[in-house]
Formats: C-alpha cells, sequence, structure tokens
C-alpha cells in the first residue's frame, strides 16, 4: 500500500513563496510517490481569526487553486475541507485528555504566533488557539496519515501528534499510526525583512499571485548585508536575504556568491536578476491558476466528492478510537 501524506494550509489569504519553498514544491514532488492528501484547515485558521469568518470563507477555494496552481494534480490529490469532518472534532476531545496545559504553552510555534497576535488575544489566549496543536494531531490522525511534510515552524506540532499517538496506544492499546515528518529543502524562509519568517501578517511577503512590477518593487526592497554599502564592497552572501532567494530560485549560483565575495557584484543589478528570475518563475504558476479558476465550479465539486471521501474515513478511524476507549456500547 502507499504511503499517506498529509499536509494543511490555513485559509486566511494568498499563499506566497515561503509556503511554496517550505511546503507546496515539496508536495508537489511527493504526490506520485504517496497518496496525497491536503487539508484546507478552516477550523485552525478560526482560532485566530474568529472574528472574521468572512476572510476564510473568501479564501477557502483560493487556497485549492493555488495548490492546483503549484502543479497539484485534482484527479490524484485528496482535498479536504476541515469543518466538514466533525470526526476531526470529536478525536481533539479524546485527545484534549493527553496533553498538560504547560506542555501547549511551551510550544514554541504557538509562542512565536502569539507575540505576533498581541492585539487580538491581548493579555489573554483563548483554549481554542492554545489547544490547535491537538486538533493538528486529530488532522493527521483521523487519515492515517504516515508522513507530515514539516518545515521548522510545523515540527513542534508534529512531536505533539507523536506525543498524543504514543501516550493514546499506551493507555488504549495500539491503534494510532504516528506519521514520521519530512523536511523539505527550505524549511523557513525569511521575509524581505531579513529576520522573520515569512509571512501575510508581517507584511514581508512575495505571493505566488504578485505580478512583474509588485515582484520587482518588493525585491528592490529585500535587505541585503548591512556592510555592503556600495557595489564595490565585499559582501557576505550568507547574510543577505536576496542571496538566500537566489539560492531557492537557482540551485546553481556559486557565481552569484564569487562575485558577491569579491565585491564586482552590484545589490541593485543583483535584486533585477532576482526579480527577472522570480517573475519567471511564477509565470507558469499565474497561467496554471487562471485556467483552473476558469473551471471553479468543477473543481468546487471534486473538493466536496473528495471530502467525503475522506469523511469516511475518519469516521472508520473514530469508530476505531471509540472502540479502544470502550466508548461503544451498541
Ligand atoms: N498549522 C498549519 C499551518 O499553519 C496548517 C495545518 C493544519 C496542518 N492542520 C495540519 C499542517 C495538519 C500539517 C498537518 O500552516
Amino acid at each position: 500500500m502507499r504511503q499517506r501524506i498529509l499536509t494543511g494550509d490555513r485559509p486566511t489569504g494568498q499563499l506566497h513563496i515561503g509556503h511554496y519553498f517550505g511546503s507546496l514544491k515539496d508536495r508537489v514532488a511527493l504526490q506520485h510517490e504517496f497518496d496525497t492528501f491536503i487539508l484546507v484547515a478552516d477550523v485552525q485558521a478560526l482560532t485566530d481569526n474568529f472574528e472574521t469568518p468572512n476572510i476564510i470563507k473568501q479564501h477557502v477555494f483560493e487556497v485549492v487553486l493555488d495548490n492546483l496552481a503549484v502543479g497539484i494534480n485534482p484527479n490524484t490529490a485528496t482535498f479536504v475541507i476541515q469543518s466538514m469532518i466533525p470526526e476531526i472534532a470529536e478525536l481533539t476531545v479524546f485527545y484534549s485528555n493527553l496533553v498538560s496545559i504547560s506542555r501547549l504553552q511551551q510550544n514554541p510555534t504557538v509562542k512565536t504566533e502569539l507575540k505576533q497576535k498581541q492585539a487580538l488575544f491581548k493579555q489573554s489566549i483563548s483554549y481554542g488557539f492554545l489547544g490547535y496543536p491537538i486538533s493538528q494531531a486529530a488532522d493527521i490522525t483521523a487519515f492515517q496519515a504516515t508522513v507530515v511534510p514539516v518545515g521548522d515552524d510545523q515540527l513542534p506540532q508534529l512531536e505533539q501528534t507523536r506525543e498524543i499517538v504514543r501516550k493514546f496506544n499506551r493507555i488504549y492499546g495500539e491503534t494510532l499510526t504516528e506519521p514520521v515528518g519530512r523536511y523539505g529543502a527550505f524549511p523557513r524562509v525569511k521575509g524581505l525583512d531579513g529576520k522573520n519568517k515569512m509571512s501575510k501578517s508581517l507584511n514581508n511577503a512575495i505571493f505566488l499571485a504578485d505580478s512583474a512590477t509588485t515582484i520587482q518593487e518588493k525585491v528592490m526592497q529585500a535587505v541585503t548585508d548591512p556592510k555592503k554599502v556600495r557595489l564595490k564592497d565585499k559582501g557576505k552572501p550568507e547574510h543577505c536575504t536576496v542571496f538566500e532567494y537566489h539560492r531557492m530560485f537557482d540551485s546553481e549560483c556559486s557565481q552569484i556568491k564569487s562575485e558577491c565575495e569579491a565585491g564586482t557584484r552590484g545589490c541593485v543589478f543583483c535584486k533585477k536578476q532576482l526579480a527577472n528570475q522570480i517573475t519567471n518563475a511564477l509565470e507558469p504558476i499565474h497561467e496554471r491558476r487562471e485556467s483552473y479558476a476558469k473551471q471553479l465550479p468543477h473543481i468546487k465539486n471534486l473538493v466536496l466528492e473528495d471530502t467525503t471521501k475522506a469523511k469516511a474515513l475518519a469516521a472508520e478511524t473514530l469508530e476505531r478510537v471509540k472502540t479502544a476507549m470502550q466508548l461503544n456500547y451498541a
């Protein structure tokens, strides 16, 4: 039997090149080898967008289109709309007994997100947000996924899932499969600010849908090695966001590196070159997106059919979980 991969996206906005290199590119490559499930995590998205459900509604099928645009095959991958699988919510309730509050509070990804969301949570974090890693364990186990592609930010969530699975199996008997993580080539893509992870809310992202002009404008603002002020200054590519992006878009960039280090390459030239490269790389993605967008009603049907199939699988898992927990009275 083919191994199953599960990945998820929160439908809160357009996907960007951080998503692309951190996750989408790998899932496209892996779809031939693995049974591929892509979860549109609208319930998880609500944990930090509960006051603006319209944002989520707007983006559910946009996220599907983004996945198709980068090369996911709609006929072989299974798209799942999370809120249509109530089994995930049930599993979350059962799993929540297996996780301590302090364990959740130590989750480094949740901590970073909280810092960024102070305006929403003020001093007091919601139970739902704190607990989303538990519901992510339910996402992964509901579909009996064995492999989860992870970047740095999702690693703690996967660890949490693995802990839950082990504890569940120890207490209630061998029931759930422990998934393994799979690291991609670019586990952490920095934003244009050169400091933080690329993220829509931090305003430091290049979106997959950006036009050539926008890409050019954004790349011009990207942070480079601060010590390289003039063209002839010798640069340190390892301290330069633009070089990091060059590496993502073109694995063969030893020449760029040596020119920068020798002081024969100016940052403006380097940025223009990068902007062109990004624009070219995004062109086929834009074209594919447009053609799928024209078939949106058909795509919506496929996603709903996929979700129905996935629900049957989640129901099977839930049945097993309830039996293991002796919650079977019939
Ligand atoms: N937490 C992920 C993110 O913020 C989205 C997600 C939800 C996910 N459920 C998942 C990722 C299950 C992997 C597996 O991008």
